[in-house]
């Protein structure tokens, strides 16, 4: 028996395990997950065809539903190649929600419980794991954001309780939490040779998390690191809300958004019900868009739209189930003018000739409220730990999203006297979550 540590994240996650045992305690290694890869994207794909499965397909009686499914890198590429099935993303994202107990459709009359959904890929990660360090795994150190919900302490207890219980129903025996900033800073601790004040700022696809740690080649020796954690703040406000702002402003206004009803007998127009776009705007709530109940009332909707085009387009959405399509081309269209250059986002598929131009412009406009509600959170963070920003020595960056250059140039403006250090933007949560399973479970 033997343990692991879980970053499971709203977009990626990792597994850890241990490699060696050394003179200096034991180490840990990412596992490969798919090919090389060591993260995984959070992605699931229950193939509903089972006379035509997509290549990767994982299926026997070790899944409760016995749902043939693909996951990672392979589920989206089975939804793109447009194999009958449905994809779930950012499962983490439920945690704390309704949604957890519900069940959704994912064809012929199968259902799923959201929860299902996180245990099945949760079960899938232990199993890789277990593999490749051939011994059965039944400890975990999981990570967790500083709040699943903000501002709501009993939802966020009831998030932790359900991904324990996911954790509990694929075998681990022994489930502790770690919050994700802090795995952080350890991961960052191995690597400064003296003692000093970090600000880790984790930003991810959920959430944003920011934690003051004192860090130090003497101190990561202790296990007991309550001390040394000066603050620990977060706001759940990351990637998948840019992707969501970035569809707002620029994907979904050609389906109706922001737009008006009919002119009738000189009355204002009345504007177009709004909630199906943000629905289809946000990575988890796309599959409630789908729901059979839904789909037929969005179809008798057609007097609400002044533009009967625009109507058209959405319900061709819908019904072919484009939505993860259109937030991947919100998402990608991010990371390519965060990456420096202008785009323009391609829905052809929508419709022949459609297309949206986006530069920084839009791009500062859809994400400045966001961006300025984060850099408050890092300021707030210091704050808490009763310290002023010059206190800070180092400005620890990781999560994919501190790939915005706009984000951690004005993190960076709010501490202009700590240097930035990036750390693995994809595994330093995992390998910090590690080294903390390493002193938690293998002291023997
Ligand atoms: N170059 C980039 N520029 C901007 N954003 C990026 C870039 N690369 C990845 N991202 C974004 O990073 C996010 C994923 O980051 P990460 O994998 O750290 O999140 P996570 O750990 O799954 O989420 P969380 O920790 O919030 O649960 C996605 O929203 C993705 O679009
Ligand atoms: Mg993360």
């Amino acid at each position: 028996m033997s343990y692991c540590a879980i970053d499971f994240g709203t977009s990626n996650s990792a597994i850890a395990i241990m490699q060696a045992t050394q003179a200096a305690g034991p180490s840990m290694r990412l596992v490969p997950l798919e090919g090389e890869h060591l993260t995984m994207p959070t992605a699931v794909f229950y193939c509903t065809d089972a006379d035509d499965l997509p290549p990767g397909t994982w299926r026997g009686t070790s899944f409760d539903d016995n749902l043939p499914r693909t996951f990672g890198r392979a589920a989206v590429q089975a939804y793109i190649d447009g194999y009958e099935g449905r994809l779930m993303r950012s499962m983490k994202s439920i945690l704390g929600t309704a949604l957890v107990d519900q069940t959704t459709e994912v064809g012929h009359g199968f259902g799923v419980k959201y929860l299902d959904v996180i245990t099945g890929y949760l079960r899938h990660l232990r199993s890789l794991a277990e593999q490749a360090g051939g011994r059965a795994l039944d400890q975990v150190v999981m990570g967790r954001p500083v709040f699943f919900v903000d501002g709501e302490p009993e939802r966020d207890a009831a998030a932790q309780a359900s991904l324990e219980a996911a954790a509990r129903a694929v075998g681990f025996k022994d489930v502790s939490f770690q919050f994700e900033p802090i795995a952080a800073a350890f991961d960052y601790e191995q690597h400064i040779s003296q003692e000093e004040l970090v600000l880790v700022a984790d930003i991810g696809g959920g959430t944003s998390d920011f934690s003051v740690v004192r860090v130090g080649p003497q101190r990561a020796k202790r296990l007991d690191r309550r001390d040394d954690i000066l603050a620990n703040h977060g706001v759940h406000i990351a990637g998948t809300d840019f992707d969501r702002h970035i569809s707002l402003a620029s994907i979904m206004p050609p389906l109706g958004y922001g737009g008006f009803g009919p002119s009738i007998k000189g009355a204002e127009p009345r504007p177009v019900p709004s909630r199906v776009y943000f629905d289809l705007a946000t990575w988890h709530l796309i599959n409630t868009v789908y729901q059979p109940q839904r789909t037929a009332e969005l179809r008798n909707m057609t007097d609400f739209y002044g533009d009967p085009a625009q109507h058209q387009r959405l319900m061709k959405v819908v019904q072919q189930r484009l939505g993860h399509a259109l937030v991947g081309r919100a998402e990608q269209a991010k990371i390519t003018v965060s990456q420096g250059g202008d785009t323009d986002i391609d829905l052809t598929l929508i419709e022949a000739g459609l297309h949206s131009p986006l530069g920084h412009a839009q791009v500062d406009k859809a994400l400045g409220a966001d961006l300025g509600r984060i850099v408050a959170c890092a300021r707030d963070t210091v704050a808490q730990a009763g310290i002023q920003p010059s206190d800070i020595r180092a400005l620890y960056f990781t999560g994919g999203s501190t790939g915005l250059q706009r984000l951690t140039d004005q993190l960076e403006a709010a501490f202009p006297d700590a240097k930035a250090v990036r750390g693995d933007r994809l595994a330093s949560v995992a390998t910090g979550l590690g080294l903390h399973a390493a002193r938690l479970y293998g002291r023997t």
